[in-house]
């Protein structure tokens, strides 16, 4: 490519990130920052040398097909790629990329935040005063959640976000349990004591907590399915960063009405962005806390994906291979 690539961006970006791809590349961008409708992403890829979606964007087999021989990267501004048909692409020879390791820490930290937020009713207390209810006061019996030291935490998935959630739960005195796809290497396992359950079900029936953390692909889809959720003990609270359809949440939703797990945290859901409205009404009975998908939602965590997004656009323009190429 001899002229600037043609770069379409298809939603906001901080400014500085901006800012770089002006100057590198002839950057376009929705200046809207709205979800671009099927047609227009169809029409991007069309047109552009390189797309850089976000997890709003269902790039599927049209929107690749259309970008048939002009397309050469999809580099998408996020960590997970359940929005992007990955083997069509291959197929069609455009490279995808992804921004892993840059957005580990705060979403584990907003992991955490729910761990902690769900047993100790942080948002029932906080709505209590914000929306005026009466207070009597403190009050030995009024309140109260559930402790965190000495709990079992079962995570599902232990790649970077899974450890850099294990890592702090650790902290708050909590014992750490996990089921992944491999077992990791008996140091991690040794730094973090954490004990691998080769049997999912067997670590869902033995856990205080448990922390989704690992990618949604075919594989994973529906994960803690109903029979599955429905091993998890009444007093068990479930926490989800990861996607929404890792977890079957129609039967989620059943089970918590149902009192069969005692509460959940969900930054993520099946549909997007709007959550069931039976899952909203647990949240306004307390037994359930919604975030609206802010796991990588920090100023650092955006800057340095769009630098990732940048330096993989750049490799590729220069005839190598990007860094954190995806493989179907
Ligand atoms: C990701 O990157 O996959 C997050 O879900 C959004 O930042």
């Amino acid at each position: 490519m001899k002229k600037k690539p043609v770069v379409v961006v298809t939603r906001k970006l901080p400014e500085t990130v901006e800012t770089r791809m002006r100057e590198l590349f002839d950057t376009r961008l929705n200046l809207d920052d709205r979800p671009m409708s099927p047609a227009a992403l169809v029409e991007a890829a069309r047109t552009a040398d390189i797309l850089v979606p976000t997890v709003t964007d269902r790039i599927d087999a049209a929107v690749i097909e259309a970008g048939r021989g002009q397309l050469k990267l999809i580099a998408t501004f996020s960590n997970g790629v359940d929005h992007i048909d990955v083997k069509a692409a291959s197929e069609a020879g455009i490279t995808v990329t992804n921004t892993p390791g840059v957005l580990t820490e705060d979403t584990a930290d907003m992991t955490m935040a729910l761990i902690l937020a769900v047993p100790r009713r942080l948002v029932e207390g906080a709505r209590h005063l914000v929306e005026g209810h009466a207070w009597d006061g403190w009050s030995p019996t009024w309140m109260l959640g559930r402790r965190l030291a000495g709990k079992r935490l079962g995570i599902v998935g232990m790649g970077r976000i899974g450890r850099a959630v294990a890592v702090r739960a650790r902290a708050f005195g909590m014992s750490i349990h996990y089921h992944n796809r491999r077992r990791v290497p008996a140091e991690t396992e040794d730094a973090l004591e954490a004990t691998y359950w080769e049997s999912l079900d067997q670590m869902l029936a033995r856990m205080d907590v448990i922390s989704v953390n690992c990618p949604h692909t075919p594989a994973t889809y529906h994960l803690l399915s109903a029979r599955r959720l429905k091993l998890m003990r009444p007093d068990a609270y479930i926490v989800n960063t990861a996607r929404g359809g890792v977890i079957d949440e129609a039967a989620l939703i059943r089970l918590l009405e149902s009192g069969e797990i005692a509460g959940a945290g969900l930054d993520v859901f099946e549909h997007e962005p709007v959550p069931d409205p039976k899952l909203v009404r647990l949240a306004q009975q307390g037994r359930v806390v919604l975030l609206p998908h802010m796991g990588s939602a920090t100023i650092e965590s955006r800057i340095a994906m769009g630098e990732k997004v940048i330096i993989n656009i750049r490799m590729l323009i220069d005839g190598h291979k990007p860094p954190d190429r995806v493989l179907p």
